[in-house]
């Protein structure tokens, strides 16, 4: 039987990284048991870069969202370099896992160097160069650990003319807010940080504006995201002559103002 509180760490991941390797798991051992300084042994593993003992306790469901002392989940702790084991812990955290604490999400000027960083960022996640459009708003999503700050998420849109009457024959007339493009780098797609990104605009555009649908030209690979938010088909999915590429396929979706935000 495993202990479930000692003051000394090292004692601690000493006896979890013997009892992994003697599979011991079997015998009711606590996988998140924690010593003074709130350190599981998935806080001990990460920080000393042991990717075998991470998957071995991840698979007998050590909780990869516990946090010390100080504040820091066992991916706070992993030394740079140690990307195998930062990616094991961003990735296989299931349903516990969201980075979220760590993100921040920032309203920002269509200013040069912002579209430089959008276009960078657009070409990183579907190779292709975007750039904000004219007139539009900006927002960006920063990943800030200790260590480092890096961006990995964007998204521009365009609020209504509120002066034009009615709309225009084109699905993307200024007579409706829109959002023009986003991306989430693709290790942090799943964690829901793109719905957080669509649902800060839904209630910037709400503010301004409360009568008028919502609309997107959605790459068909993003219409089923665009559905979980509230968006609808608006005739059927167009290919484009951008070759081969995410906006190979466009589907036009219009989010109604009856749903809420
Ligand atoms: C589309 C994109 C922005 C989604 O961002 P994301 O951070 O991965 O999405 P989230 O994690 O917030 O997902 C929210 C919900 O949508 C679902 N979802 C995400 N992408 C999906 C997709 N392509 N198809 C169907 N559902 C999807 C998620 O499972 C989640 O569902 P849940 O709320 O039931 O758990 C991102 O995948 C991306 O940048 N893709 C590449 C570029 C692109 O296609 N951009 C759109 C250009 S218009």
């Amino acid at each position: 039987m495993m202990p479930t509180y000692t003051k000394d760490r090292v004692i601690i991941s000493t006896i979890y990284y013997n009892c992994c390797a003697a599979g011991n798991f079997r015998h009711g051992a606590d996988v998140n048991v924690a010593d003074l300084w709130k350190f599981t042994p998935l806080h001990e593993a990460a920080a000393k870069g042991k990717l075998e003992i991470c998957k071995l306790l991840l698979k007998h469901g050590a909780d990869a969202t516990k946090k010390n002392k100080d504040g820091n989940t066992p991916l706070d702790l992993v030394k740079e370099g140690d990307h195998d084991v930062a990616d094991l812990l961003r990735n296989n955290q299931g349903r516990n896992f969201t980075p979220l604490h760590l993100v921040e999400i920032k309203k920002e000027g269509r200013t040069n160097p912002n579209r430089t960083k959008f276009r960078k960022l657009s070409r990183e996640v579907c190779g292709e160069v975007c750039d904000i459009p004219e007139n539009n708003s900006v927002i960006f999503v920063y990943e800030k650990r200790p260590s480092k700050v890096s961006l990995i998420g964007e998204i521009s849109y365009q609020f209504c003319h509120l002066k034009m009457a009615s709309p225009g024959s084109n699905f993307d007339s200024e007579y409706y807010s829109q959002i023009t493009f986003m991306f989430v780098k693709e290790d942090y797609q799943l964690q829901g940080i793109g719905k957080k990104l669509v649902k800060k605009v839904l209630n910037e555009f709400k503010s301004h504006d409360k009568i008028r649908p919502i609309r997107i030209q959605s790459a068909g690979r993003a219409v089923g995201f665009f559905e979980k938010l509230g968006f609808v088909k608006e005739g059927e999915i167009m290919e484009t002559v951008c070759g081969i590429s995410v906006f190979r396929f466009m589907q036009n979706m219009e989010r109604p103002i009856t749903m809420p935000t």
